[in-house]
């Protein structure tokens, strides 16, 4: 097996010189001027090594990443009660996907699809005016990342409103079932400014570090979640984190991961490490195209996968 440095410089090299790369998403103006040839992979051990290669230091817009640190919050929040108003199926189907909200009474599939975030976001603004909410995500993220820095793009925010016809109608859909606490323009307030966080490689291997640790901080040994809570949140993200995508990403890759559109996924190998890949262009299924690739190649290389002996 190669060291871990010489795996990711590996790929690193590997997916720069690629040149079917996907295409960025264009639905708002931020994602869609990113240059596809960003590339950029970062892997955060159990036992404290941070490895970087390509663009590992550079922001980008986290998208539905996010909805795995808002999940993580709402459980902390409400706990198993959540499950009364997110399945935990996966949709086969898009990500922002209306047609099986009628059939199952307002109840979205997974926290993970746009439908269930809207959900989680409601859950989070119980008790506090949106603003507050987004703050205590923020915070948590840079708690989790232990960085300050880490920002939401107000423009991007801004965007997602502005372009959000369809996440409206999802929450709206949703309120009509009493599935929805608040006004749908608040939960939505909460879902796009989550949705526009910006992070790089290095910040997200960071804060996805609990989720390979058992749910515990392996820097500083404080538990973030049990157990428990770590291996479904994980049980989750293998199995719906790529929407459409998820069975085909489990086969090839072999560990739980989070996509968003802006070309990030978190990669999480229990026990060993969180990563982070980065690459704007996407596949036909909304999931970063040579994240996917990239992660599949350092998971063969490495001999990592949850169902390794
Ligand atoms: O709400 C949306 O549709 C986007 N802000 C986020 C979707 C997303 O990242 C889906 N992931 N692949």
């Amino acid at each position: 097996m190669p060291e871990l440095e010489q795996a990711l410089a590996e790929v690193a090299a590997e997916m720069a010189a690629r040149t079917d790369r996907g295409e960025v998403a264009t639905y708002i103006p931020q994602l869609g001027k990113v240059d596809s040839k960003k590339f950029g992979i970062a892997a955060v051990t159990n036992d404290g090594r941070v490895i970087l290669a390509g663009d590992a230091d550079q922001p980008f817009s986290i998208q539905s990443v996010s909805k795995v640190f808002t999940l993580t919050l709402a459980l902390g929040k409400v706990g198993d009660a959540l499950w009364h108003r997110v399945g935990r199926e996966p949709s086969g189907n898009p990500f922002n996907s209306i047609v099986q909200l009628e059939h199952e009474n307002g109840i979205p599939r997974n926290p993970f699809i746009n439908a269930g975030a809207i959900v989680v976001s409601d859950v989070l603004l119980a008790g506090h005016q949106p603003r507050e909410a987004i703050g205590e995500i923020l915070r948590f993220i840079q708690f989790l990342a232990d960085d300050e820095t880490i920002i939401i793009d107000r423009e991007v925010a801004a965007s997602e409103r502005a372009t959000g016809y369809r996440n409206f109608a999802l929450a709206n859909y949703m309120k009509s079932f009493g599935n929805l606490h608040h006004e749908p323009e608040l939960a939505l307030g909460v879902y796009f400014h989550h949705c526009a966080i910006a992070m790089s490689c290095r910040q997200l291997a960071m804060a996805g570090r609990f989720l390979a640790n058992g749910g515990r901080n392996p820097a500083t040994g404080h538990s973030v979640v049990s157990a428990e809570r770590a291996r479904r949140i994980g049980a989750l993200m293998l199995t719906c984190g790529h929407y459409d995508g998820s069975g085909d990403f489990a086969f090839r890759v072999g560990i739980p991961g989070k996509s968003g559109v802006g070309g990030g996924i978190l990669g999480i190998v229990p026990g060993v490490a969180s990563l982070a890949v980065w690459s704007p262009g996407l596949n036909e299924n909304g999931n970063s195209k040579l994240g996917s690739i990239a992660l599949e190649k350092l998971a063969r290389m490495m001999n990592w996968s949850i169902f390794a002996p």
